[in-house]
């Protein structure tokens, strides 16, 4: 029968204290100045890649190597985290997605016949992010539940679009702005009252994380549910454009606005008898936003009016939540994550990061569930987040403090694991801020210096790599990998992830001295650390993982 309890690894010790440093968004790319991370002094991360070739390589970070559905989807902390912590691949949200549309079983699910008992009398709602970013939520798939809504009886049907410009080039929004519209137009023709009834931009409205910041939250509700927003327009192209334009404000951080009617009424407050489907298949940022809409008992802000609603998720964002109890496709069953296998063989786990990353290295990482395995084995620290600002303004974010708790950490002797992810170059790199990007680049090489020199001091291990790839390219390219130019010769910030593998380094006092990394897994990738760190633990991995890194030659 099934067993918990892993086999010794042949040659490797228990009780190391091994480091597990995940840097967020740190890809490898050639050296140049649009490379924050070749710009900016990281003597640690350095000494790494030239110090010891047998123990510093890359790995796959996008596509197919973390369950995306093809190898042009940039990586994503989501997909990131679920591989290094489950060390299988699995079919991801975006997908599941994608399986569900095109076979139609979308429309015989649970969720979707739970929503459409609204659709004689009530408003479809569809809440989301809108862009082709493939991150959180994906505009052709937005395209196909309109289409398939509509044939399957929704007859008025509003739109609370996310713009989006962090996954996709800023100001990219107008142009997905436009595209809706279109189809909102053709389904009007017809027969279908369909159209955009609020917007805001993704950082600012809806779309906060780890409950950071409940305004954001609040901004949304506003708009959505009550119709009020300090903003009003008569179509959402307009909105766009003269938001970006009057406001300077770039895609991520629109302000809300609504969308009104000639009498200046909002075109579609959520209400009574309503249906309402958030489209992003991706947790983080909706768990929230899921909260308010489907809790009873809420207090994070005053929602004023709760409409009595059916609502549903694309899919469930919280299993252990069970948030949303409906949802239209189910998530991937991420199971004996390797965080639970320690856990059962003794491996007591230190794991933390500031607020906007936390969940990346606890819930993430444990395969989308919240909480502890086992509270007397594991404990999770959260440094809170600044809030209220976009991080290019304050770049070293919380990298040394979260350093610092790994240090104790380490220090205390108390943990055999002791994980952190460390947010700057994806945080900062989202910004599109270069120059606050090499800062923050150095800050996090700052921060994986004060765990190294904690590991050597204990005799520990360390493995550092990263999630996926993005302080390392700030700028669209072109098939050849020159900067691309736009029509008025600039170049365009790249603010969103890449395709590029990341590194991962292994060493430390407690290494063993023949321990290598193996030459016949050329195309590893981030779901073959889990099995690597279990070997470091000093157990063999289960035989369903994918297989490890390193191997252990006799000297
Ligand atoms: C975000 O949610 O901030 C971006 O869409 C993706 O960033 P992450 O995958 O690094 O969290
Ligand atoms: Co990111």
């Amino acid at each position: 029968g099934f067993s918990w309890k892993l086999p010794d690894h042949p040659k490797l010790p228990k009780d190391k204290t091994v480091a597990l440093i995940v840097l967020d968004g740190w890809g490898e790319a050639d050296p140049d100045r649009y490379n924050c991370i070749h710009v900016a002094e990281t003597p640690t991360m350095d000494s790494l890649k030239k110090g010891a070739p047998e123990r510093w390589r890359l790995i796959r970070a996008h596509g197919k190597a973390v369950g995306l559905p093809t190898e042009d989807d940039m990586g994503n902390s989501e997909v990131g985290h679920n591989a290094l912590g489950a060390g299988r691949i699995y079919a991801q949200g975006a997908k599941l997605v994608d399986l569900a549309l095109a076979s139609g079983k979308i429309y015989d699910g649970e969720g979707f016949k739970y929503i459409k008992q609204s659709f004689e009398t009530g408003t479809l709602h569809l809440i989301g992010l809108l862009s082709d970013g493939g991150v959180h939520s994906r505009i052709d798939q937005l395209q196909l539940l309109l289409k398939g809504a509509s044939e399957n009886g929704a007859k008025r049907i509003r739109v609370h679009i996310l713009t989006d410009g962090r996954d996709v080039l800023d100001g990219s929004s107008v142009g997905f702005v436009e595209t809706l519209e279109n189809d909102l137009a053709k389904l009007h023709e017809s027969g279908v009252d369909a159209q955009i009834a609020s917007g805001g931009g993704r950082m600012y409205v809806t779309m906060d994380r780890y409950e950071n910041d409940w305004e954001v939250v609040k901004r949304g509700w506003d708009a959505q549910v009550l119709g009020e927003a300090p903003y009003k327009f008569k179509s959402a192209v307009e909105a766009v454009k003269k938001l970006r334009e009057e406001t300077k404000a770039s895609d991520q951080y629109l302000p809300p606005f609504v969308i009104v009617d000639d009498s200046g009424k909002s075109v579609g407050p959520i209400v009574d008898g309503d249906a309402v489907v958030t489209f992003n298949f991706r947790a983080d940022r909706m768990v929230m936003i899921a909260k308010a809409l489907e809790y009873e008992d809420f207090d994070k802000f005053d929602r004023v009016r709760v409409p009595k609603i059916r609502y549903a998720g694309m899919l469930q964002y919280d299993g252990e939540l069970k948030l949303p109890s409906h949802y239209l496709v189910s998530p991937p069953e991420i199971e004996r994550t390797s965080g639970e296998y320690l856990v059962h063989n003794g491996v007591r786990t230190f794991a933390c990061s500031e607020t906007v990353k936390f969940g990346h290295v606890t819930f993430f990482w444990n395969g989308n569930r919240s909480g502890y395995f086992n509270p007397e084995m594991e404990e999770y620290v959260e440094i809170p987040s600044d809030s209220g600002i976009t991080f290019n303004v304050k770049p070293k974010m919380k990298a040394i403090e979260i350093a610092e708790k790994a240090r104790d950490a380490i220090l205390s002797r108390k943990f055999h694991q002791v994980r952190v992810n460390l947010p700057n170059s994806d945080m900062v790199g989202h910004t599109g801020d270069i120059e606050a990007t090499v800062v923050a680049c150095k800050a996090a090489d700052d921060a994986v210096k004060i765990i190294l020199d904690a590991i050597e001091q204990v005799g520990g291990i360390y493995v550092v790599t990263a999630d996926h790839g993005n302080a390392e390219d700030m700028v669209k390219r072109n098939k050849s990998g020159q900067p691309l130019l736009d029509k008025n010769g600039k170049i365009q910030i790249l603010t969103s992830h890449t395709l590029q593998p990341v590194p991962i380094a292994i060493g430390g006092p407690g290494l063993a001295p023949g321990v290598r990394f193996r030459k016949d897994v050329p195309d590893g990738g981030l779901a073959n650390v889990s099995a690597t760190v279990i070997n470091l633990h000093g157990y063999e991995a289960p035989s369903d993982y994918e297989t490890t890194l390193i191997e252990v030659v006799d000297n």
